[in-house]
């Protein structure tokens, strides 16, 4: 439909509203409870737009466009009435900015410097709540709550609970939880993002920094295969990632994540992290040095694979990895070295399904894109319980793992601990302690998510970049630095890659299931996999 909206023309599909042909037309109508992934409420005004030869104000959110139609949203009257809507607005409204946590992202806080009354002229004592807990990851501030319905909408409509709602009356009203309980579902953390004000904020970011105060960084969540598109908050001066929040991708998350990928900053800067080789002799463990290490593992291995040959290894990759590290663990241990023993754990576990977002029961970031790249048994190899079986036996007698977990990840967990007791070689590269890296030879202080640059293939089978956000002090390595070092000590990789894009191009030339794609294709909302060989290659 053609529309004018103050003078600029405009073509949008039926049943837009008026604040998005505003947005297409560069024009921006202000909104406080409308969000397009919400039903529309048109309970706040501030929309209010005129409409040429009608004479009342309309609601941009709930007006949808019609063909012919002329919209004005800077008149005289419009600034009128909006400057009234913000009056009310803030009758209630504590004017304590410098020490609300939203201040800096506050949508009230930017409209009133916009467009509100500089002064209140409510000489009454205004009302005061106490902040509450609500539960989940939030808290709750009702005084300065405008009542915009957002939060109770995301429960209601995004996690299908009725868990918020809009409770007394008049000028009692209040948001409050249903029968005081506390929230349980697991989308309510992204209220902390929509919530206009600083009413319901998170208590994991709380007072932890100023937003202005951080980088934000387009990345992805790798906590399950969904791989919705986040946006990592990052203190520069305290290298550090303080917060994880949302970022718009209708083809996979839309405008949420949950919880769970929402606290992964917690893992990122846990304090049991690997910041140094490590070497364990007996019941001694050892800090140590990549050195040291490296050529200790490469003659270990070396030594192995001359006496007892290639099926006296066994590589257990990981669906954690990077499409490019998973690309260079099958050409440097399958390909390079002819390691057939090569397979990866799935991490099941139930899914949660909520209407309008599931959080994917498999929790490998990149099982499609290990599958795809063959991060499997080569011909005549064994899948990883008969790996497990044949350390356990002798038969087996070096283990790579390219990530560590608890044992019954990898199979039996009596079976998969006599498989660590026997084998004469364990190397384990992760950047967190676990059953396995505690029974290893060698622990090699590989990187979290939020330190290596790379892709993942969720269970969509879109290819998505997750960005480096920083590099953590101590003496860590991005994993495919670890794997292409391992690889051209071992004469089994000859390049030396400065960065994953690179080896992101190989990847693409040799599997087609890639082919076609480049890190500038990707951009910072993915590609699917070439359609026609992702479904054969994942099999
Ligand atoms: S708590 Fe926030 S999101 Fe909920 S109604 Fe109040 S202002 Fe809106
Ligand atoms: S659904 Fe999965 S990918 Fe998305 S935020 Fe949650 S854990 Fe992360
Ligand atoms: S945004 Fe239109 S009434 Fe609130």
């Amino acid at each position: 439909m053609k529309l004018q909206i103050d003078g600029r023309e405009v073509t949008v599909p039926k049943g837009t509203n008026l604040i998005e042909a505003g947005k297409k037309a560069g024009i921006f109508v202000p909104h406080f409870c409308y969000h397009p992934g919400l039903p529309v409420v048109g309970v706040c005004r501030i929309c209010l737009c005129e409409i040429e030869g009608r004479p009342k104000l309309v609601a941009g959110c709930a007006t949808p466009v019609e063909e012919g139609l002329k919209v004005i949203t800077q008149s005289a009257k419009v600034r009128e009435a909006r400057k009234a809507v913000m009056e009310f607005l803030l009758i209630h409204h504590p004017l304590d900015c410098p020490q609300c946590d939203k201040g800096g992202e506050c949508t009230l806080q930017d409209y009133t410097m916009l467009m509100g009354p500089s002064r209140s002229r409510f000489t009454f004592e205004k009302q005061t709540w106490p902040e509450e807990d609500v539960g989940g990851k939030l808290l709750l501030n009702k005084n300065r709550c405008i009542l915009c319905l957002r939060c109770v909408n995301l429960c209601k409509f995004v996690a299908g609970e009725d868990e918020i709602a809009v409770l007394s009356r008049g000028e009692e009203t209040y948001i409050g939880t249903v029968a005081g309980r506390k929230i349980q579902n697991e989308m309510a953390g992204n209220i902390a993002d929509i919530c206009p004000v600083g009413a319901l904020t998170s208590k994991d970011f709380r007072f932890r920094s100023r937003p202005w105060e951080l980088k934000p960084v387009a990345s992805v969540c790798t906590l399950c295969s969904k791989g919705c598109n986040v946006t990592m908050g990052y203190h520069p001066r305290r290298n550090e990632v303080v917060r994880i929040t949302a970022r718009e991708n209708m083809d996979v998350n839309e405008w949420w994540i949950c919880d769970r990928g929402r606290g992964g900053f917690w893992g990122i800067h846990h304090p049991n992290r690997f910041t140094a080789p490590l070497r364990r002799e007996g019941t001694a463990v050892s800090v140590t040095t990549w050195q040291a290490a490296m050529p200790a593992i490469v003659d270990a291995l070396s030594g192995i694979l001359a006496k007892h040959g290639a099926a006296a290894v066994g590589v257990v990759g990981s669906g954690e990895l990077t499409n490019e590290e998973c690309y260079l663990t099958r050409a440097i241990f399958r390909d390079g070295l002819g390691i057939a023993n090569l397979d990866f754990p799935l991490r099941p576990q139930p899914p949660v399904i909520y209407p309008r977002f599931t959080i994917e029961g498999d929790k490998n970031p990149n099982t499609r894109g290990a599958r795809a790249i063959g991060v499997a048994p080569g011909p005549g190899g064994l899948g990883l319980a008969d790996m497990m079986r044949a350390a356990a036996d002798g038969t087996i007698r070096a283990l790579l793992f390219l990530r560590g977990g608890p044992l019954e990840q990898f199979g039996d967990p009596a079976v998969v601990a006599k498989a660590l007791g026997n084998a004469a070689l364990v190397v384990v590269i992760d950047n967190l302690p676990s059953p396995v890296s505690e029974r290893a030879h060698w622990v090699l202080p590989g990187v979290s998510y939020a330190e290596r640059e790379g892709t993942y293939t969720n269970s969509q089978g879109r290819v998505q970049r997750a960005a480096k956000v920083f590099t953590m002090r101590g003496d860590t390595r991005e994993d495919w630095r670890i794997l292409q070092d391992l690889g051209r000590s071992m004469g089994a990789w000859t390049h030396l890659d400065q960065a994953p894009e690179q080896i992101f191009r190989r990847l693409a030339a040799d599997h087609p299931a890639f082919r076609g794609l480049d890190y500038t294709i990707l951009g910072d909302r993915g590609a699917p996999l070439a359609a026609a060989t992702a479904d054969v290659a994942v099999g």
